[in-house]
């Protein structure tokens, strides 16, 4: 077979965290073909998700559109090294990029330190400051209204 027929069965490809046991296999090969074969200490440790920010668009009339943030959080272990702040840096970028005049999101009067961390970083409290309130329809309500009784 040529060269270039077997070459074309491979792919070059960025390193992804997923691939970490099959790149730790490799460097024990590695090891073992430079003769070293138990000098390798790294162990294989499972790429843990420990935070997250969950997100959509939506569209305000007066303000364009938006990204509301509807979940945001950080296990608690891992709270206090700046993931959170990591995060927020990531969603504003993402807002920017796609043309978003603001981020909204809610936070539950009682969530002191969260709302702290909010307005630390230049957030507004809309509830206070231009008096919104949010309501909420639910099934029965939306059943009654569709029957238009
Ligand atoms: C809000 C939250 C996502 C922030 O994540 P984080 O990774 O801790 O954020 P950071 O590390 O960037 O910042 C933590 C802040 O708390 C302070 N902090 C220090 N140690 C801390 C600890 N052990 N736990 C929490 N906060 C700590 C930091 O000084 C920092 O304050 P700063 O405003 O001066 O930067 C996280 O605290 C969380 O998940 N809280 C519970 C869920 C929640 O309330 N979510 C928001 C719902 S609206």
């Amino acid at each position: 077979m040529a060269h270039s027929d077997t070459l074309s069965r491979f792919r070059v490809r960025p390193a992804e965290p997923q691939d970490c046991p099959e790149i730790l296999r490799l460097i024990k090969e590695l090891a073992a073909y430079e003769n070293m074969p138990d000098a390798v200490q790294l162990t294989e440790e499972e790429p843990k998700i420990v935070g997250f920010a969950m997100y959509y668009y939506t569209y305000d009339p007066w303000i364009g559109k938006l990204l509301y943030l509807e979940d945001f959080y950080v296990m608690d272990d891992y709270r206090g090294w700046g993931i959170g702040t990591e995060l927020l840096k990531k969603l504003s970028q993402i807002a920017l990029d796609t043309n978003c005049g603001c981020m909204h999101f809610l936070v539950v009067v009682w969530n002191k330190p969260s709302i702290e961390y909010y307005m630390r970083r230049g957030a507004s409290d809309l509830s206070t400051e231009e008096g919104w309130h949010l309501f909420r329809f639910d099934k029965e309500n939306l059943l009654r209204m569709a029957m238009g009784e």
